[in-house]
């Protein structure tokens, strides 16, 4: 895997300590195919260094998929369908059989269980492996072009929504994770809607949850919200169902990384939380989703796989041990919010009522 560090003055200046971009064009850089490697930012070293990985193999993909440097439900879809066309690619230049290319594109299936999108891309790109390296490539990237797509409209669609349910504000949103353009491509997918409302002007500012263990909100959220030039505030996860219950916030809106025929959805752990708080201040919780994130094999939340990760993440913080030696934790990546906790799923092509 080569490293290619954008530190080329022209996209860096502002901000201290952090990368600012000058033009959009480097998030269209967030993942992409050329000359047979998959190129993608790696959001490990977001916001204080702009790097994109240029991935060569299966073990460099599935390593950059199990650290996070490529993350986001919809954006592993993408990844699992370039994955396809990069083990092809591999297994030409390797003289690898059948069954070893398709072990390899189980392992990108398999590289985190949570967020449907991955296994699903995979499979359905895997399909025109009889067709051979060109219909794989072709295929791979329709899915990446599919998702700038499905990005905006969803993001219409939700502030429209939003807007439907809470007035034209302006409107105080509380959100968590990151489910911008690094997550989906595009606008993103509640990112996209609150970018959306501010461009109907019908947004006063958001509150993003920093997001612990990993801290997406602290670092990605607010490193696009800054590029967006959307007023923001990061808000340690603890505090949010307090900030909502003092009407901090009109409506939450998030992600997902699974949503089961039920209507139950499991997005970033801390989700939960946010949804009991919104009930109870009788706010909107609002879920911002691709149809390719809606799971109608998985009959409720109970048959969501969710990600156990390691302890380090919690019981260290940027690699300084925080807890006693010998802590244990519980590393849940993903909660579960029940259905009837949610207002509404949109996605770019309806609003789903549980
Ligand atoms: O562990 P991550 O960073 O991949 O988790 C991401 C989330 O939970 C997002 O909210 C979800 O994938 C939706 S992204 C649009």
């Amino acid at each position: 895997m080569t490293i290619a560090s954008r530190a080329a003055v022209s996209s860096m200046t502002g901000l201290r300590g952090s990368v600012r971009i000058m033009s959009s064009d480097v998030l269209d850089d967030v993942i992409g195919w050329r000359d047979g490697h998959i190129t993608a930012i790696d959001q490990t070293a977001l916001p204080h260094r702009l790097s994109v990985l240029r991935i060569a193999t299966v073990d460099e993909l599935v390593d950059a998929i199990v650290r996070l440097a490529v993350r986001g439900a919809p954006l592993l879809g993408v990844a699992g369908a370039l994955g396809v066309a990069l083990a092809v690619r591999q297994a030409e230049r390797e003289g690898w059989d059948v069954s070893r290319l398709d072990a390899e594109v189980k392992r990108i299936a398999d590289a985190r269980p949570t967020a449907v999108n991955l296994r699903r891309e995979v499979l359905a790109v895997a399909a025109a492996l009889p067709g051979g390296a060109a219909a794989v490539e072709a295929a791979a990237l329709a899915v990446r072009d599919a998702a700038v797509d499905v990005s905006m409209r969803l993001s219409e669609r939700g502030a429209a929504f939003l807007i439907e349910q809470c007035g034209t504000g302006p409107l105080k949103v509380h959100t968590h994770c990151n489910t911008g353009a690094l997550a989906c491509l595009g606008w993103g997918s509640a990112l996209g809607v609150i970018r959306a409302l501010r461009d109907r002007g019908a947004l006063a500012h958001v509150i993003a949850g920093e997001t612990r263990p990993l801290l997406q909100g602290s670092r990605l959220t607010a490193w696009e919200l800054a590029q967006l030039g959307i007023e923001h505030y990061l808000a340690a996860d603890g505090a949010g169902p307090f900030l909502i219950a003092q009407g901090h916030a009109d409506a939450v809106i998030v992600g997902a990384d699974r949503v089961a025929a039920n209507g139950d959805v499991a997005n970033k752990i801390g989700t939960y939380s946010l949804a009991l708080a919104a009930r109870r201040a009788g706010i909107p919780f609002v879920v911002a989703a691709p149809e390719s994130t809606i799971d109608a094999a998985t009959a409720s939340g109970a048959g969501i796989p969710i990600e156990l990760r390691a302890d380090e993440e919690v019981t260290s913080f940027a690699g300084v041990r925080v807890a006693p030696e010998g802590t244990r934790a519980l590393n849940y990546a993903f909660d579960v919010t029940p259905a009837d906790l949610v207002t509404a799923i949109v996605t770019e092509d309806r609003v789903i009522r549980p």
